[in-house]
Parts: structure tokens; C-alpha cells; sequence
């Protein structure tokens, strides 16, 4: 997309920042990181607090399942997975680890992930190996990998033991789309499962479960679907649903997935009753007009942050359609305390927050839009960003 097509773009969006609760001159470009929760959502799980305390005891008994599997039902249906395909759980950290701790492994089985997993699940997956005795094989995927690269990059690295995969739907180093409804078949022809981390997914692009049916599939509502923090979906496919234990194990475990998953004991669960306003915010904004506003923004934001600091993004990946983007940082070691560094200053000193992250040797500024952001926020990171450079160095 050149400069000018996409200053046009940007220049017929209305950013539309008071509908969230940023402090004045905060330049928040790092939706990706932990969402922004819309003001109207955030008084929809006050509502739910409110009915909460107005009376608990009749609350947890009457109100919290009925609320709960209503909830869970219009976000089964805007992922596009059957009734029973998903739950709440609190984020993908957790979903993760629900998902690697019921699958059945035996000693030297492979787990197969690629080098732009997220590091959590990175961890979280070392751990179940360390426990039962499973190998990692983590394959290369260069930056700019184009999509059948990545499937053949993936598929050659599968062995006769590989059991799971672990592919990330959007990646969050990268902010790579991973061509995942032609990778989860290919992976399942050759047996093995495969496990989509989609925490960038819901809102940012379509998903459709149903559709490609990954194995299992967990993706948050707090990044780009407007819910409140602690809200995800987890997906388990037909087969696997009898194998999974949502934890820690309460009350309802003896229904089986999904519904093991809507009772944590004694707690606030408001973030998942209020799931369906996120979602209607962004309905009425439109959908469609929300992902090509902030891809629109975002590479916009890209170009000029680009040319400030005369980065190259000719060996950028080009994802047209993600509402994150990259721009490589060549000044910087690629190690991530320099990058955490600069990011802090940029935050502390000019009131801009980003992410910037060290991977495979280059340092990569990850810049978010949401339909918050205008285009003067990416012109006020151009302007600073240069003299940060030079105060890091
Ligand atoms: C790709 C990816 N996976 C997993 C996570 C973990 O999500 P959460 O912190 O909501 O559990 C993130 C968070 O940024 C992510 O980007």
C-alpha cells in the first residue's frame, strides 16, 4: 500500500477516543498487549458487580449459570463453533495450560512449535515436557515467511513421534498470520493434533471454528473483542471433549466441557457476563469497518514511523490485513532488556506506549491501532522516536 493511499484511508476515519478512558495525552499504540476495555463495557460488568451485590447468595445460585451460558453462546457463535465447542476460561494462559495438562502423552513423544511462539506458552510447554518426558522440536520460521513457506517449514519438522502442535493463529512478537486453516488439516492428515494459540484472534480478523477445526483452539476477548480482562474462549473438538479437565475443578466438572469450565468456585466472573457487550460494541461499529480502519491505521502508523528512523521494511512481513505492525529497529542490540529500555522511555518520557521486542536478532517495534488511535498518535511516535534512539545510544 503506498503512503498516500494510505494517509486517504486513514484520513475518512473518525478515531473516536472518548469512548474509552485513556489518560489525557496517553498515545496508546499497544492495544495488542492487554486491550483497552470500551466505557460502555466496562459500565455493563459495573451492572453485573451491582446485581452480584445487590444480593450474592441468590446471585451465585439463580443468576451466575443462566447469565454465564447465555454469554457463553453468543461467543460460541461469534467464533463460529458449535454450542458445545466452547468455554470461558480466564485468558489464554490458562486455556493453555487446561489444554497441555489433558492431553494424554507418553514418554518421548514430540511436541512441535515453531520460534514465534508466544513465551508463556513457550514455558508452559516446557513444563508439561519436563513432566512427561516429551522432546520439543521448535522449527524456524523466518519473519517473513510467506504462507506456504510456514506450511512446509512446519510440516518438514513433523516426526514419526510428533503427538501435538502448538501454532499461533497471529503471533505476538511478529504480529504473523499463520495460515492455519491449511495447516491444521495437513497436520491432522499426518496424525497429529494440533493445538491454535489464537490470543490476537477474536475481533482482529474473522474466525470461523467450525470451519477449519483445529483440535483445540484458545483465543482472548480482552485483546480485540472489547471484552473486559479475563475473558477467553476455549475450543476443544468433538473428540477431545471427553479428555479435558478444566481446572482448578469445581462444581461443575461432572458436567464434562465446556460447562466444567463456567464454575472457578467463588468468584467474579463479570468479565465473561459481559463478553457480549464487547461484542456488540464492535457489532455496531461495523466489523468490517473496524479491521479496515485499524489495518489501515496501523500501516499508516508503520510508514511513518518507518521513515523517521529510516528503517527498511522491505523484509517486513506484510500481513494487509492484521491491526498490528512491525518496524525493525537496526540501532538497538537484539537483546530485551534494550528493547524493554527504549520501550519504558518512550512510555515514562514521551507517554507513548508500545511493544518492542527482541527476536531472532532484530529488535521489532510492534505498533497496534484500534479505532482509538488517530493518525497524529503514530506522527507524535515518529517525531520522538529519533531522539530516544539516540539518548539509548
Ligand atoms: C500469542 C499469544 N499467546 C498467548 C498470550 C497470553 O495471553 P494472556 O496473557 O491473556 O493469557 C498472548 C498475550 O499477549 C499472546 O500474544
Amino acid at each position: 500500500m503506498s503512503l498516500d493511499m494510505t494517509v486517504t484511508d486513514a484520513a475518512e476515519l473518525q478515531p473516536l477516543r472518548d469512548l474509552w478512558a485513556f489518560e489525557p495525552g496517553c498515545v496508546y499504540l499497544n492495544q495488542g498487549g492487554f486491550g483497552a476495555v470500551p466505557r460502555e463495557v466496562m459500565a455493563q460488568q459495573q451492572r453485573w458487580r451491582d446485581q452480584m451485590d445487590g444480593n450474592p447468595t441468590r446471585f451465585f445460585r439463580d443468576e451466575l449459570q443462566p447469565g454465564l451460558e447465555e454469554a457463553r453462546l453468543v461467543a460460541a457463535r461469534f467464533l463460529g463453533s458449535d454450542p458445545d465447542g466452547l468455554g470461558f476460561v480466564q485468558n489464554t494462559t490458562t486455556g493453555t495450560s487446561i489444554v497441555l495438562d489433558s492431553f494424554q502423552f507418553s514418554p518421548g513423544d514430540e511436541v512441535l512449535t515453531t520460534d514465534h511462539i508466544y513465551g508463556a506458552v513457550r514455558l508452559a510447554v516446557q513444563a508439561r515436557a519436563r513432566r512427561a518426558g516429551l522432546a520439543i522440536n521448535q522449527a524456524h520460521v523466518p519473519l517473513a515467511a510467506s504462507a506456504d513457506e510456514i506450511i512446509s517449514l512446519v510440516l518438514d519438522a513433523v516426526t514419526g513421534r510428533t503427538r501435538l502442535a502448538v501454532i499461533d493463529h497471529i503471533s505476538s512478537f511478529t504480529a504473523r498470520r499463520f495460515p492455519v486453516e491449511r495447516l491444521v488439516p495437513a497436520l491432522q492428515e499426518r496424525g497429529v493434533a494440533v493445538f491454535v494459540d489464537g490470543a490476537h484472534a477474536p475481533g482482529a480478523i474473522p474466525v470461523d471454528l467450525d470451519s477449519f477445526k483445529p483440535d483445540f483452539w484458545v483465543g482472548n476477548f480482552h485483546k480485540w473483542a472489547g471484552a473486559p480482562r479475563g475473558s477467553a474462549g476455549l475450543y476443544v473438538a468433538r473428540r477431545w471433549r471427553g479428555q479435558v479437565e478444566a481446572f482448578p475443578v469445581s462444581w461443575q466438572a461432572p458436567l464434562g466441557f465446556p460447562r466444567s469450565c463456567s464454575h472457578v468456585g467463588t468468584t467474579d466472573c463479570s468479565a465473561w457476563l459481559s463478553t457480549p457487550a464487547g461484542l456488540d460494541f464492535y457489532g455496531r461499529q461495523g466489523w468490517e469497518r473496524t479491521r479496515r480502519t485499524n489495518a489501515a491505521l496501523a500501516a499508516y502508523g508503520q510508514q511513518v514511523v518507518a521513515e523517521a528512523v529510516d528503517a527498511v521494511l522491505r523484509d517486513m512481513p506484510v500481513e494487509p490485513d492484521l491491526p498490528m505492525r512491525l518496524v525493525p529497529l537496526a540501532g538497538v542490540p537484539a537483546e530485551q532488556e534494550a528493547a524493554d529500555k527504549l520501550r519504558d522511555r518512550l512510555a515514562r518520557e514521551y507517554g507513548v506506549e508500545t511493544a518492542i521486542n527482541a527476536w531472532d536478532g532484530r529488535t521489532l517495534l510492534r505498533l497496534s491501532a484500534q479505532l482509538y488511535n488517530s493518525m497524529e498518535d503514530y506522527e507524535k511516535l515518529a517525531a520522538v522516536l529519533p531522539g530516544a534512539l539516540i539518548d539509548e545510544g
